[in-house]
């Protein structure tokens, strides 16, 4: 797959300091993770679940680098509020369409960041049984971890900086960046710097 030029992103790009994974860095880490989960899930017909919104494009690109047959399903969830963002209780605004009862499902993250989401995801999952559930997150940001989440297929760590691209946003913007990389510093809003910004 080819990209358009950075030209063509100039607008988006000019807030952009540094790029940490090119599109080709980051197509060529799919594409080997796809061909993993392919040959570790041969026969199972694993539903691939990804929560909305930061995962969009991955989940996209990862479905397409599988080789075998899967379903994929969404979970929209939101914070409470900021307590409850910090103790990693969210409220699910959308939940799957389908029954994991039995099924082998694969729960796809874009960033797992101090794993209080992805830790309250995985017991409410965990309550309705699947046969197994494992994850693949695209990004990990080990050393923010306040909680120990298993990671079954990664892509690439992260530094403990705010990034977007590749489906993370800062703002709802940068989503559709191919890569991931840094903002300047005068493109947060007044009175923010690298504090989380993202809106999931
Ligand atoms: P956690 O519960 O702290 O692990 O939160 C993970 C979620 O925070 C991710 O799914 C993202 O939506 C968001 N997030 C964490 N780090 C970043 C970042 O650097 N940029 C954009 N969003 C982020």
């Amino acid at each position: 797959m080819t990209f358009p030029s950075p030209v063509a992103y100039q607008q988006l790009m000019g807030n952009i300091s540094e790029i940490l994974f090119s599109a080709e860095q980051i197509q060529a880490r799919v594409l080997e993770l796809g061909a993993a989960i392919s040959r570790d899930y041969e026969g199972c017909h694993p539903l691939l679940v990804g929560v909305l919104k930061g995962v969009f494009p991955f989940l996209a690109d990862l479905a397409r680098a599988i080789t075998i047959p899967i379903e994929v399903d969404f979970m929209a969830i939101a914070s409470y509020s900021a307590e409850s963002r910090r103790n990693g209780v969210v409220r699910i605004q959308k939940d799957l369409d389908s029954a994991i009862g039995g099924r082998h499902v694969l729960f796809v993250e874009d960033v797992v960041d101090t794993g209080l989401t992805l830790n309250y995801l995985l017991r409410n999952l965990r309550s309705r049984e699947p046969a197994t559930l494992h994850v693949c997150a695209m990004f990990d940001k080990g050393s923010r971890r306040l909680i120990r989440t298993p990671i079954h297929y990664k892509g690439f760590d992260l530094p403990d900086r705010f990034v977007v691209g590749y489906g993370l946003d800062y703002r709802e913007l940068y989503r559709n960046l191919p890569f991931v990389g840094l903002l300047k510093a005068d493109a947060f809003s007044p009175g923010e710097s690298e504090k989380k910004g993202s809106s999931k």
